[in-house]
């Protein structure tokens, strides 16, 4: 049985003025006062750089992950700007986004790279949460499963086998957008992601990887995702930003196991 996960996608936003206040509503709203929430769901918050510490201070007796949104591929090096893995270790991140859409779109990161970050984040302990999905013209021109094949292969090839490897399916054009996918275009994705796995890194892997859906969940929508067999949690932007209507979804996700 695969435990179910529900990461926050802050994306560029909040500071740390913002994180007690924000942390204190979500932890009695999503219901932490009990052991049962952290043991039904995993919940994951993927914040900026400069808040990893204090989120990490503020969460950790929860059993609340806190994560990167990316990461250099290289452990140390004349690259300016970026920050590398034993950075991240040592601020007690606990998993990285690697690949997410609007790296890949606004900043060239390339399939090759995607693979780089996901095989160093697993050599180091750490897990990666890998983002893979299609652009509306994929999808009109009907190559979702040959951008998810392509996408996906270029991860699994330089892996022997999957560790604490996360997925997540996020078409691009359901991501801000308020078009959410239809559980059964979700489901199908998902179990395509499930099968490429399988192929690759035996059918073990393939039933124990968790493959989080992301793209316009909220609140009203996450519940009908869930309950599709290969959906097994969710990547949430826009609503994780708001700390009741998150912990009402991991409320949601909580119910289901
Ligand atoms: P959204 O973003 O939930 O705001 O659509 C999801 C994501 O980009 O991870």
């Amino acid at each position: 049985m695969r435990k179910r996960l529900l990461a926050g996608n802050w994306k560029m936003h909040k500071t740390n003025a913002e994180l007690d206040d924000y942390f204190q509503t979500f932890v009695m709203e999503a219901g932490y006062q009990t052991r049962e929430v952290a043991e039904s769901v995993d919940v994951v918050f993927a914040v900026p750089y400069t808040l990893i510490e204090k989120a990490v201070a503020l969460t950790a007796r929860h059993h609340i992950a806190i994560a990167a949104q990316n990461v250099h591929q290289k452990n140390a090096g004349a690259f300016t700007g970026e920050v590398s893995i034993p950075m991240l270790k040592e601020s007690r991140a606990a998993a990285v986004l690697v690949g997410h859409s609007e790296r890949r779109q606004h900043y060239g990161e390339t399939d090759a790279a995607v693979a780089e970050k996901t095989r160093a984040l697993l050599d180091a302990g750490m897990a990666p949460i890998v983002c893979v999905g299609e652009t509306l013209d994929e999808r009109e021109a009907d190559q979702t499963n040959a951008v998810l094949r392509k996408q996906m292969n270029a991860v699994l090839s330089v892996l022997d086998a999957p560790g604490d490897m996360i997925v997540a399916y996020e078409p691009v054009w359901a991501i801000g957008t308020g078009l959410t996918a239809t559980p059964e275009q979700a489901q199908d994705a998902h179990a395509q992601i499930r099968g490429l796995v399988g192929a690759r890194l035996g059918e073990q892997a393939a039933s124990k990887i968790r493959i989080l859906y992301g793209g316009s969940a909220k609140p009203d929508n996450i519940g009908e995702l869930l309950a599709q067999p290969d959906i097994d949690g969710g990547l949430v932007g826009g609503a994780s930003l708001d700390p009741v209507g998150f912990a009402a979804m991991v409320r949601t996700s909580a119910r289901f196991d």
